[in-house]
């Protein structure tokens, strides 16, 4: 089934307006080329704005990095689905920073998922195991429990795409290979066809996250069920973001 790739960039709690403005406006005449690979930014809420001014008639694309499952009301400092619905196209939720810093349970993640869909955003659906539960052969157990909390709702046949990033090779440095992201997605992929019927599993993006580079993406975009990476840190740098994007599109676009 051909799918098509997507690099995303998630900024994290990094860049203040200037900066983010200074950064989309570095990365975007190069990424802007690039064919046959979805191109995403995720900036901080406060700058969404301004990059979405400046992103308008690209083929760069927009997320959120996370949103509340109430549309409005008294919840101090949080965004509604509904403040991001017209604003971006995505929005990742569930990552594990949320997971692990703010108490994010299965539960709630599958709330914002919901919420998410209904507003017409995409989910990027964030997956992965710890380090520990990785050691312990725990890794299938803990994907199992995080797409089965997510699949009593059709997500996937409206443009939720899965991101797998194993929490142990986030910011370290130490990337899965591409082998091992290759067996685990495959692994997602035929968990998700088993709880949502038909070929879903066969049709829905996956992308790999977790010390993504400019240096080893190549690999990662060459195996048959990784379609794409959630970059962080490499996102933050202009030159890092395009020559992963690019050598996305060479290998797979
Ligand atoms: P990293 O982060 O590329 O800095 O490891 C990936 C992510 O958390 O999405």
């Amino acid at each position: 089934m051909k799918r098509l790739p997507m690099i995303a960039g998630n900024w994290k709690m990094n860049t203040n307006l200037n900066e983010a403005v200074k950064l989309v406006n570095a990365m975007l005449p190069g990424m802007d080329k690039l064919k046959g690979v979805e191109k995403v930014v995720c900036p901080p809420f406060i700058s969404l704005e301004a990059v979405k001014n400046i992103l308008k008639g690209s083929s760069v694309k927009l997320g959120a990095q996370n949103l509340f499952y109430e549309e409005k009301g008294a919840y101090t400092g949080e965004i509604s689905p509904l403040m991001l619905a017209g604003m971006c196209e995505y929005v990742i939720i569930g990552h594990s920073e949320r997971r692990q810093y703010f108490g994010e349970t299965d539960e709630i993640v599958n709330k914002k998922m919901k919420s998410a869909v209904k507003n017409g955003l995409k989910p990027i659906f964030c997956v992965g195991e710890k380090l520990e539960e990785n050691e312990a052969g725990k890794t299938e157990v803990v994907l199992t429990r995080q797409v089965k909390a997510c699949s009593d709702h059709d997500y996937f046949t409206h443009g939720a795409v899965i991101a797998y990033e194993p929490i142990w090779a986030i910011g370290t440095g130490l990337a899965a290979t591409a082998s091992q992201a290759q067996r685990t997605i495959n692994f997602i992929r035929r968990l998700v066809t088993e709880q949502q019927g038909g070929d879903i599993g066969g049709a829905v993006r996956i992308l790999y996250g977790g010390s993504v580079t400019a240096a080893n993406i190549a690999d990662f975009m060459k195996e048959p069920d990784v379609d794409g990476a959630l970059v962080g840190g490499a996102s933050l740098k202009s030159d890092d973001f395009l020559g992963i994007v690019r050598q996305a599109s060479e290998i797979r676009g």
